[in-house]
């Protein structure tokens, strides 16, 4: 049985508590929250972090509080007193990969971030154990339910795009401030997770060119529909003799692809690998039950003593950009059509959609 404490009560921590407390393969030792909690965890609850740190009998730390500064330092302590970790938490993931992997082997314990990428959907896992012996040419991933979300209304139903950033709200997909979320930041850091499992070398979110969809408008929308595509928000990852490339950008994508299948508040990863098929992903890449499904998932493996053995990461290693292919470059007035532009040319665009 693993002694567990969770970090963070709120939408996740909450899942991870109600999938855990009556599983004979845990026990919820501590809950760290505010003091505001106390009524409702009563004495499980925890304010100050070294108490749950120094306490011994603790093995394994969720940590669902979100952000960077704070889970940094839990990370880092839990780590360094032999403490599993399971996290949810991309942005911290992107940014201290290394760090963490380099403590947990140095201290011979495992941290584990399947829920950190696709919310509910088991690709973390599948895809190292694939990196290990295939070789995997390129990742395509719709890995933001926001985004995807406000895409699909302003595609099938034609819906302004603040009607469907409001929908998203109300919904609970996209937070208050959706900028993170529409200038593909939040991808970004999946993407720079993706790419360092699949290289298992240090790579850095500043160094992944994004573009995102807050100048998208029905007018836009319509130029990619008339053309027989769709238009989605993507990751993509491109590993060659050349390097490594990963951006994040609209593209418009064949109707019938399987991409294009992937609607609303879902995710969808395509893997193309030199030994498998291409295969695909789909499922919820966010919401209180399959994030903590995935973190739950990752605790089982620890329990099991199957967790992935992550090894250090290697060295820095610089990105490219692969900007081949055709672009559709849309300013306030016209709209070109350039094959393999520059970055500059990009970024001196109102929006832009490769075309696939
Ligand atoms: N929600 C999802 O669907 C989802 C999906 C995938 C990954 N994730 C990741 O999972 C993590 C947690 O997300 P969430 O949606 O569960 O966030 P959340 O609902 O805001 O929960 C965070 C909890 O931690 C508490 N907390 C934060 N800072 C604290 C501090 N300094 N001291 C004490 N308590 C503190 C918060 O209390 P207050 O509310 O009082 O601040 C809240 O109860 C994030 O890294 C997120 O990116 C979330």
């Amino acid at each position: 049985m693993n002694n567990i404490a969770i970090f963070g009560y709120g939408t996740v921590g909450k899942g991870v508590y109600e999938l855990t407390k009556n599983n004979p393969l845990f026990k919820v030792a501590a809950i760290f929250d505010k003091p505001e909690k106390k009524e409702e965890l009563h004495n499980l609850l925890v304010t100050d972090i070294d108490s749950i740190i120094l306490d011994k009998s603790i093995d394994t730390v969720v940590e669902c509080l979100g952000g960077d500064s704070l889970p940094h330092e839990v990370i880092i302590k839990s780590l360094k007193n032999k403490k599993n970790v399971v996290t949810s938490n991309k942005e911290t993931i992107s940014k201290h990969l290394s760090e963490y992997l380099r403590l947990a082997n140095e201290n011979q314990v495992s941290i584990q971030f399947e829920a950190s990428v696709g919310g509910g959907i088991p690709l973390i896992y599948p895809l190292t154990i694939q990196s290990d012996f295939d070789e995997i040419f390129e990742v395509k991933g719709i890995l933001n339910g926001t985004s995807n979300f406000i895409l699909t209304k302003m595609s099938d139903e034609k819906m302004d795009k603040n009607e469907a950033i409001k929908l998203a709200q109300e919904k609970g997909f996209a937070e208050k401030d959706p900028t993170a979320d529409l200038e593909g930041i939040d991808m970004v850091r999946k993407g720079c997770i993706l790419a360092s499992l699949i290289t298992k070398k240090e790579i850095h979110n500043e160094d992944i060119l994004h573009f995102g969809i807050s100048n998208l408008n029905a007018s836009m929308i319509a130029e990619v529909a008339s053309r027989g595509k769709v238009l989605k928000l993507i990751t993509d990852i491109k590993v060659s003799d050349k390097g490594t490339s990963v951006i994040v950008l609209p593209v418009a994508i064949d109707k019938n692809s399987p991409l294009a299948q992937v609607k609303n508040e879902y995710n969808g990863v395509l893997i193309l690998g030199k030994y498998q098929e291409p295969l695909t992903f789909i499922g919820k890449g966010a919401g209180k039950n399959p994030t903590a499904s995935a973190i739950v998932s990752d605790l089982v493996r620890i329990n099991k003593k199957i967790a992935y053995p992550y090894p250090d990461l290697k060295p820095y290693y610089p990105l490219t950009s692969d900007l081949k292919g055709k672009y559709l470059l849309f300013s306030k007035e016209s709209l070109k059509e350039v094959n393999d532009p520059t970055e500059q040319e990009l970024k001196a665009a109102m929006f832009i959609a490769r075309v696939e």
